[in-house]
């Protein structure tokens, strides 16, 4: 009889169905992990240790961004607060509330919150938060009415299509600078117009938006 297979193909079979199953067992296992970490979903509420309120804070009270979010202006990241900047109201405002249980442990024992992030781009991503306002991108562009969340939430999906959606036409989105922490702000009718006008005063570079080096450097 012809042998039409090599006589170690036994062994070759048994080791490919083994390791393709080990394979096939890590990647169910991984997978939801990795989705539940790298990337939230859109619309619903990330939980975090201390039930920060924004709609509280930012509309109601009417605390300002920047108070919290110091760097957003002026650097790629923004920061989440320390402490100590909770403190400087919950040191005599809400004393002993269950709520602020964490935020009194954080602060005595020195160690900060462990916030969980809602947004989290890959490594490979290069994003930087002071570009986008100082040339009259809105924080609720990208993030929606923040003023009204009670936990936030992504409000975009925030992938590569969604950044290009805007770095093509960008004139479809652009505010006057000054609007830019308006939570409110709505684009008048004549936006297209507006928006040219404004791509020309802060000098957009309409070229480098779509070049892959921009965000991938
Ligand atoms: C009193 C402090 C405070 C103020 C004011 C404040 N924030 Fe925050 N912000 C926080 C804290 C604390 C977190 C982290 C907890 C969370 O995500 O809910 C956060 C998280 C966020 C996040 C999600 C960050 C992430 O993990 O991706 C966004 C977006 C945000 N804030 C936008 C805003 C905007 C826009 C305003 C103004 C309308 C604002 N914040 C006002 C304290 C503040
Ligand atoms: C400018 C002052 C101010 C700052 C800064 C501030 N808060 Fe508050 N916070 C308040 C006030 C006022 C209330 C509402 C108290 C009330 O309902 O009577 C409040 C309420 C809360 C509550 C609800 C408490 C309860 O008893 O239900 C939580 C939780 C909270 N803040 C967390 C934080 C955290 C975390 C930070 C820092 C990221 C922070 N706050 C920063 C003023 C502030
Ligand atoms: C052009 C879209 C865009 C605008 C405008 C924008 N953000 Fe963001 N924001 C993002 C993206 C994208 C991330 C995730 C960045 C990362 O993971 O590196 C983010 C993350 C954050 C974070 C988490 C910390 C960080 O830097 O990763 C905070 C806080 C935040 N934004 C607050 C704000 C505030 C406040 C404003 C307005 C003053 C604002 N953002 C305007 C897109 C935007
Ligand atoms: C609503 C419009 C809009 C959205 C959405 C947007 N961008 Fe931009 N982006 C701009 C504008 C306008 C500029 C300023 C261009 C300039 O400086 O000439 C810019 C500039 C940049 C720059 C250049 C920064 C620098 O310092 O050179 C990077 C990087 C960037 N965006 C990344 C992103 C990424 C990543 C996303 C998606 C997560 C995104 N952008 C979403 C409008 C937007
Ligand atoms: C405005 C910013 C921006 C520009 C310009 C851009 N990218 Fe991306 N890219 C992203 C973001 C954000 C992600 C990650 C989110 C996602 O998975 O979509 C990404 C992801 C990717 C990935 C990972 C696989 C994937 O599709 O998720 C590849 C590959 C990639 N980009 C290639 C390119 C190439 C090639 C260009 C030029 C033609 C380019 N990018 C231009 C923002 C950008």
């Amino acid at each position: 009889m012809p042998q039409y297979f090599p006589p170690n193909v036994n062994a070759f079979v048994r080791w490919s169905i083994l390791g393709g199953g080990a394979f096939l067992v890590a990647l169910l296992v991984a997978l939801p992990i990795y989705a539940r970490t790298m990337n939230n979903a859109v619309g619903v509420p990330v939980a975090q240790p201390i039930d920060f309120a924004h709609n509280l804070h930012a509309a109601q009270l009417g605390i300002d961004c920047r108070y919290c979010h110091t760097t957003v202006e002026v650097a790629g990241f923004a920061n989440v607060p320390a402490s100590e900047t909770c403190m400087t109201c919950h040191s005599q405002v809400r004393v002993g509330a269950p709520q602020l249980a964490a935020l009194w442990v954080s602060w005595e024992r020195d160690t900060p919150i462990r916030w969980n992030r809602v947004h989290d781009m890959p490594e490979y991503v290069y994003f930087d938060h002071s570009a986008h306002l100082s040339n009259g991108v809105g924080c609720s562009t990208c993030h929606g009415r923040v003023d009204q969340m009670e936990g936030i939430w992504k409000n975009e999906p925030m992938t590569m299509g969604w950044c290009m959606e805007c770095h093509r036409a960008p004139e479809r989105f652009l505010r006057p600078r000054s609007e830019v922490f308006n939570m409110a702000y709505r684009p008048p009718r004549d936006q297209l117009i507006l928006g040219q006008e404004l791509v020309f005063a802060y000098h957009v570079d309409t070229e480098k938006l779509i070049q892959c080096s921009t965000c991938h450097r």
